[in-house]
Parts: C-alpha cells; structure tokens; sequence
C-alpha cells in the first residue's frame, strides 16, 4: 500500500527534509529512524513503510531494525507508564501479585497499554534489597503491595487527580 504524508503536516515535512538530505540513501536508516521519532514521538507503522519506500528497503528491514533497538518505540507514547520489576529478588518477594493486580485493573496484558497508561515489566531495576518494586511515571514505590498498585491505577485514572 502506498502511503503518502499528509502536506499539511509539519512533521511530515521535517522527515522530507531529512529524506532529501540523505538523497534515498539506505545507510541512513538509522538516522532517518532518530528523525522520524523525534519528530512524531514514536514511529508509527506508516511512517516506517514511507521511509524503506523512500530508501528502496523491504518493509520487513526497516521495521525489523526499528524494533530491534530499544532506543525506538513503534508505539505510541501514553500519558503515564507504570514498571514492575520481574527480576529474581522482586519476583520472590511478590511481584508477580502486583503484576497481576496491574492487569486486571488495567485490563491490559503485561507491556499492554490502556488510553492513558503504558504497562510493562522490568529484569531489574536495581534496588533488589527493597522489592518488590513498583514504579509509577518517574515515583519509585518500595517493597510495593497490591493496594500499592491498585491506588496508583486509581491516581492515573482520575482525571481530576
Ligand atoms: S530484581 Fe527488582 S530491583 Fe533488582
């Protein structure tokens, strides 16, 4: 499916630009990639088919590089994330309860999204003395409980809050 950038735009016109520079060149991938999320926030999926278009490179290449760097995201960014760590210590001291409660009030699978807010799992996230850890936007919550969890879901959701 062809897909051409709406003109009236002015994202799509920043990516023009950084296309015309490279001139179709597929070394520049990478680049391109850098501009297209920095311009959009992420790297939706008709963005990535209009640039391996415009760089002659399967679909299946530039998506295949776009989701193998974790400094890309192909999804859109939400209002709020919300961690749990998975990694041994925090998992032997509960958190597979908080991941639990976490999807069941978000009624979102783990790394899910809802509207507003981004779920995901993590191996460690370095405090393994004090897990369970749970952390919600940039707020660290230690040797975190379910009500910990379901109060910080409440939080996100309360659009007044
Ligand atoms: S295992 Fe959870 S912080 Fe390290």
């Amino acid at each position: 499916m062809e897909y051409t950038p709406p003109h009236t735009d002015s994202r799509h016109k920043q990516l023009d630009r950084a296309l015309s520079r490279h001139q179709g060149r597929p070394e520049a991938l990478i680049e391109l990639l850098h501009t297209a999320q920095d311009v959009f926030g992420y790297l939706p999926r008709d963005v990535l088919a209009y640039i391996a278009d415009a760089l002659s490179l399967p679909r299946s290449r530039v998506f295949g590089v776009a989701s193998f760097y974790p400094l890309f995201s192909l999804e859109k960014p939400r209002a709020h994330e919300m961690t749990i760590c998975m990694g041994t210590a925090c998992y032997v001291n509960g958190a597979a309860a908080l991941l639990r409660t976490a999807h069941e009030e978000c009624q979102c699978e783990e790394n899910g999204t809802t509207d507003s807010l981004r779920l995901r799992s993590a191996h460690c996230l370095g405090a393994c003395g004090r897990g369970p850890l749970l952390q919600v936007d940039h707020r660290t919550i230690v040797d975190a409980r379910t009500e910990d969890v379901s109060n910080a879901i409440a939080e996100l959701q309360d659009p007044e809050g």
